[in-house]
């Protein structure tokens, strides 16, 4: 047991360190309140290969949500009692142009280290540092995890009050990706998940990644009448595997979001009913709310000038996509990249030039069931 302490010890102690060594920025914040123009959205290789138009306009005061960028000349202001959304983009200011951090962030029971660890798991676990080298590979356990965000959420102890009171283990391994990404952005992916390519060249050559925050895939696009039987949106967002840069206004959102609802329910005494409820998951903490949160976004005024477009953008936008599709500083890659191998929904084979990275949806030591709704034919 002892033994065992030390070892976590040892490793929040090592992870802390390499923050402060790799991360020693102050907190003069950086933040930049830019509107992101959308024009008309064109076709799938029109958006991949002429990236769409996107002017950035850096826009002085920002709005009073976002309102970072105001406490440039005030550093020491005190956030204690400031509104969730503005404390977490005062903590983790979002620099578009900054580069993609070199993180991989996975998160599992037992260290690699571990003889628990799993056999089947260890290809998908070494996959990500023989493609990734230079890249700093994490597998955070559950304690780990702990000490981790005490750390990086200090200042913001709604968070942590939320992550404690979260009843079930799988929303605590949903929350902890986007607070990770919020924190210290880079990629999360599930540990069942090989990588197939490197991050590296997941964008296409021409899109500029210092305009680019987040890349995200498509889990799910039923092109059928009973789709809502299988799936809880038209098109779903997956969340197996993210790449951000921190403080992105995505992340900052469904952080937020689960937050205020996970303490809303702990007060109304809701939140044990939960641990019986089935399919609540997917709205809570996983796809569902992730692929609104992102709808919400890319259809915000705040960050794009939703006078040229041509109004809401939906899942018509993405249905059926064969290559990247760029909305603002968002890429939204094929349902193949993330996905391939399902055999279904337009996905391609894993050899497909598009095919990123290799989920392993039928891995019985998680509630799959819990986190997606299956489809038919699997
Ligand atoms: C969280 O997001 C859901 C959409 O999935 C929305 O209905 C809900 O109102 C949001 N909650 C908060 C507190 O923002
Ligand atoms: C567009 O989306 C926003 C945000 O989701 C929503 O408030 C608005 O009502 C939508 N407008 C239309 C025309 O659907």
């Amino acid at each position: 047991m002892l033994t065992c302490r030390r070892a976590i010890g040892a490793a929040v102690v090592f992870i802390i360190m390499l923050f402060l060594v790799t991360h020693s920025h102050s907190h003069e914040p950086t933040i930049k309140h830019l509107i992101l123009k959308h024009g008309s959205l064109g076709n799938d290789a029109n958006t991949a290969d002429k990236p769409l138009k996107v002017e950035l306009t850096p826009t002085g005061g920002g709005s009073a949500r976002m309102g970072g960028g105001k406490s440039v000349q005030k550093p020491l202001v005190d956030m204690k009692r400031a509104p969730l959304r503005e404390k977490l983009a005062y903590q983790f200011p979002y620099d578009l142009e900054s580069k993609f951090p070199a993180y991989i962030w996975q998160t599992w029971k037992h260290t690699p280290a571990s003889k628990d660890f799993g056999e089947l798991l260890r290809p998908a676990e070494a996959s990500w540092s023989e493609k990734h080298p230079g890249f700093i590979h994490e597998v955070i356990t559950d304690q780990v995890a702990v000490h981790l965000l005490r750390h990086l959420y200090a200042s913001v102890p709604e968070v942590l009050q939320a992550y404690h009171a979260l009843p079930l283990p799988v929303l605590k391994a949903d929350f902890f990706r986007y607070l990770i990404l919020l924190a210290r952005g880079g990629i999360y992916s599930d540990i069942d998940t090989h990588a197939l390519k490197s991050a590296i060249d997941w964008l296409p050559e021409s899109v500029p990644k210092d305009k680019i925050g987040l890349v995200i895939g498509i889990e799910a696009d039923p092109d059928r009448d009973d789709w809502a039987q299988w799936y809880s949106r038209r098109i779903q967002f997956c969340q197996w595997t993210i790449q951000s840069k921190p403080g992105h206004p995505v992340l900052l959102e469904v952080v937020a979001n689960i937050t205020l609802e996970t303490l809303k329910q702990l007060e109304s005494g809701k939140l044990d009913a939960f641990r019986t409820k089935t399919g609540g998951v997917i709205e809570f903490t996983g796809p569902a709310v992730w692929t609104d949160v992102i709808f919400d976004y890319i259809n915000d005024p705040r960050y794009f000038d939703m006078a040229t477009g041509k109004g809401n953008i939906t899942w018509r936008e993405f249905t059926g996509m064969n290559s990247p599709k760029r909305i603002g500083d968002v890429v939204v890659l094929p349902i193949t990249s993330f996905s391939p191998g399902v055999g279904q929904m337009g996905a391609k084979d894993y050899n497909d030039p598009m095919a990123f990275v290799k989920h392993e949806f039928e891995g019985t030591w998680k509630p799959e069931n819990e986190r997606h709704i299956k489809p038919k034919k699997r």
